[in-house]
């Protein structure tokens, strides 16, 4: 899960890592309210989760009350690569000498942690490692030993950080591995990390991902999840525990093992190519199980998918056997009744196929079609969403 901006900074402050002042507001009004509670400069930031904001005319400084009002006119509302804002923060105003950059990242190709550094901050950071990847120091992190101060020195020494800096700066980054560590965290960002006219280092930007497989040790991560930005297919997913992802296309996905769904996505989008161009409308792992209720709840919340217009169903029956899973789609279809609107194609193979294939046939239901193999499946469901 990514964190927005001022959730970050929350953080950051409860970790002791130095931040200004930050004020939430969702009208100009309150926006207002809040820059005359902060007093003097502010500056009003979107709250999007993604980058560019400044760029996208997203971050305004304000020197009076009614400047940040009309700022939150300007902002809120703004569309920053597909974001709507809808809320932005209000954030004391730095007097910015320098700034930098500072990261600690989960490594996965080298199953280790890795943190990004460099004394040229405020450029896009991916721009930055491909026009000038020197001054982009990469230091990777033991898991085991973390960012101590001699390792933090470590890291500010090889960004380049003057000797009488490198120790401020190194304390901070201790405190962004602390965040880091204690929310089980897979990216602490800072981008800019600046120094300030009084020469106080400030955390003036925070991105933040946590891991979601860590949840359980965090059940205050649960309030940071924003219920309205989420897709409403994939939330109503979660409240049935399914794997699934809304994609762009046509055909309704359900199989069971994530390795059978992906491929089934393949030979689904293959298939398409001779058929108008239709595609996977979404990845949904039913799991081993298979129970008619799990299949209810998956056919549930694909045909809830008002692009979709067919569905396959692609079942392995390995130690679940294709009599459970036949039996599941039966007693699905019988669950959802009316609700069952698009033509089903569904390929049982493996543990007890005939049996299974049997009760399909025998339930003669007038909107499933069975198909023999994969391949002939996801041709059938493709030429039927083409319809
Ligand atoms: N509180 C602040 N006081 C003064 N200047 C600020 C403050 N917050 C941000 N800025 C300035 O605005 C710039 C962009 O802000 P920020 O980094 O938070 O947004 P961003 O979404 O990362 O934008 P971009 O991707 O364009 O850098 C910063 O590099 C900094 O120069
Ligand atoms: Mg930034």
């Amino acid at each position: 899960m990514d964190l927005y901006e001022y959730q970050a900074r929350d953080l950051f402050e409860q970790y002791e890592v130095p931040v200004l002042p930050g004020i939430i507001a969702d009208t100009p009004e309150e926006v207002k309210a809040a820059a005359e509670k902060l007093g003097g400069v502010v500056v009003v930031k979107a709250q999007v989760k993604t980058g560019g904001r400044g760029k996208a005319g997203g971050v305004k400084v304000a020197k009076t009350p009614e400047e940040a009002y009309e700022a939150a006119q300007a902002i809120l509302g703004l569309d920053i690569k597909g974001h709507i804002v809808k809320r932005v923060m209000v954030a004391g105003g730095a007097r910015i000498a320098k700034e930098f950059y500072f990261s600690v990242l989960l490594d996965r190709a080298n199953r280790s942690y890795l943190s990004l550094s460099s004394v040229e901050g405020g450029m896009e950071i991916e721009q930055l490692a491909v026009e000038k990847p020197e001054a982009l120091a990469r230091v990777e992190v033991d898991p085991l030993t973390g960012i101590d101060q001699a390792k933090a020195l470590e890291i500010a020494q090889a960004a380049g950080f003057d000797a009488d800096l490198a120790p401020k700066v190194a304390e901070v980054f201790v405190k962004l591995y602390n965040v880091y560590k204690g929310e089980d965290a897979t990216l602490v960002e800072v981008n800019p990390l600046v120094q300030t006219e009084e020469g106080d280092i400030i955390a003036l930007d925070g991105k933040v991902s946590l891991d979601d497989n860590a949840s359980f040790r965090h059940p205050n991560h649960e309030a940071l999840e924003d219920k309205s930005a989420a897709d409403p297919l994939e939330a109503k997913a979660k409240q049935h525990d399914l794997n699934y992802v809304k994609l762009d296309g046509q055909v309704g996905i359900i199989g069971n093992g994530a390795g059978l769904v992906m491929s089934t996505l393949d030979v689904v989008a293959y298939a398409g190519e001779k058929h108008g161009g239709v595609k996977p409308a979404n990845f949904l792992d039913i799991g081993g199980g298979a129970s008619a209720t799990v299949m209810a709840a998956g056919l549930d919340v694909i045909l809830g998918d008002a692009q979709v217009k067919s569905v396959f169903v692609n079942v392995f029956g390995g130690i679940t056997s294709c009599v459970a899973v036949a039996e599941g789609i039966v007693k699905a279809l019988e669950i959802l009744g009316d609700a069952a609107t698009k033509p089903l194609v569904v390929r049982l193979d493996g543990n007890q196929v005939e049996e299974g294939r049997a009760i399909l046939a025998g339930a003669n239901h007038p909107l499933v079609t069975l198909a023999s193999s994969m391949d002939e499946g996801a041709d059938k469901a493709a030429e039927l969403a083409n319809a």
